[in-house]
């Protein structure tokens, strides 16, 4: 089996292909320039799910294929309640944390969302098109308000803002875990109404989502589920910050079955199989070695969770450690946003002196934003 970005990666230049082939097709269509972007809350710390469901793929992404853009969305966090004083810390980890997993701002652009506003002025155009019935049904909006008595308007349009990020940087890929395709769904239908009112002005965004296994890394204490920020029990997901004794620890604890030997079976085993998923994403061990070597030294799920722990923390350790070091240099975090920030800005404003033009809400521009 394929595991993780290695698939990934071989189906984006297929993506890519294609992408150009019905360019070629359609007369009409613009010849839009391939841009990806990604977006992550600075909320709640970065966990595995996170790690190799998206980080590590944007990391090969800018590596081996392309620049990315990558937006830290505070605007998205505050949906919730949130302490400023923590959020502001939670920036700061969240720019050290992806430096440290290997975004280089030399290569990619890496901004915090609320320092381009066009990002929330777009937000407001697209409003405008879309309906309260289309967001209602939106799986990511139903699951956070069932807990609330008051929904706050801005988690009600929070796809609508993540629509923008993407389509103010004119996205024509946008690389996420699995739980976000309905929302870059309506990034593409939103697309769509404004190309079709307006004229072509975005490119129709894809997402970029990694295969079944690590786009959806399992809860270690309930591996029906995925491992999550919101999820209380802190020992249901292994933090990037968190030292060996801790994923030792974790890991020990994780819930398997009562079967000993260790094999691959995600469907009735999703418990051993989500170890064996880390196992491989982290140490390029495929399935079939992982397996092999397990039955050759007789290990028991109990023994192989020891193994899983040293490959974890072995892999984490010096991410930890660069991770510190960047926090120790607040300053040079707060140097490359800003330089994410003005190279951020250039492309958005472009855009929306485009889309306010289209739309009637300027009169005219000095940018030259002419697209066919
Ligand atoms: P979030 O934690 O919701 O801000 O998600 C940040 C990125 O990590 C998104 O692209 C998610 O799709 C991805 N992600 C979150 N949880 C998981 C998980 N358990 N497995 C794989 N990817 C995940
Ligand atoms: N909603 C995404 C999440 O919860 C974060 C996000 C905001 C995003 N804007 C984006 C992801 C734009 C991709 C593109 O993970």
């Amino acid at each position: 089996m394929s595991i993780g970005g290695y698939r990934l990666l071989k189906n984006i230049n297929k993506i890519f292909i294609s992408q150009t082939i019905r360019k070629a097709s359609t007369k009409a269509e613009v010849n839009f320039q391939k841009r990806i972007f990604s977006g992550i809350q600075p909320t709640g710390g970065v966990h595995l799910g996170n790690y190799l469901g998206a980080i590590l793929n944007w990391v090969k992404i800018q590596n081996e294929h392309s620049n990315i853009t990558l937006s830290i969305v505070d605007l998205h966090s505050i949906t919730l309640p949130q302490e400023s004083e923590i959020l502001k810390k939670r920036i700061l980890e969240m720019t050290a944390t992806l430096l440290a997993c290997g975004i280089d701002p030399d290569k990619s652009t890496l901004f915090l969302q609320s320092t381009v506003p066009q990002h929330t002025q777009l937000c407001w155009q697209l409003s405008c098109l879309t309906t309260m019935a289309r967001l209602a049904h939106l799986p990511q909006y139903k699951e956070k308000s069932e807990k609330l008595k008051d929904i706050p308007l801005g988690l009600f349009i929070y796809p609508v803002l993540q629509a923008a990020d993407i389509l103010v940087h004119k996205a024509t890929h946008v690389p996420v875990g699995e739980d976000q395709a309905q929302q870059i769904q309506l990034a593409q239908h939103l697309a769509k109404i404004f190309n079709t009112k307006y004229g072509t002005t975005f490119p129709i965004p894809h997402a970029i989502i990694a295969d079944d296994t690590s786009s959806r890394i399992r809860n270690l204490r309930n591996p029906t589920k995925k491992m999550s920020k919101s999820e209380p029990d802190p020992k249901s997901r292994i933090q990037l910050s968190d030292t060996s004794d801790a994923i030792l620890e974790k890991v020990k604890k994780a819930v398997t079955d009562f079967t000993s030997e260790v094999y691959y079976d995600a469907e009735n085993r999703p418990g051993v199989s989500n170890l064996m998923v880390i196992h491989s994403m982290l140490t390029g061990l495929s399935m079939e070695e992982i397996y092999q070597d397990a039955n050759s030294k007789k290990l028991d799920t109990g023994k192989y969770k020891l193994v899983v722990a040293e490959a974890v923390a072995n892999h984490l350790a010096p991410i930890r450690e660069k991770i510190n070091n960047y926090l120790s240099r607040p300053q040079y975090i707060y140097d490359i946003l800003e330089e994410g920030r003005i190279h951020a800005t250039e492309v958005a404003q472009k855009t929306l002196d485009e889309v306010n033009l289209k739309v009637g809400t300027i009169l005219n521009t000095e940018n030259n934003f002419v697209v066919s």
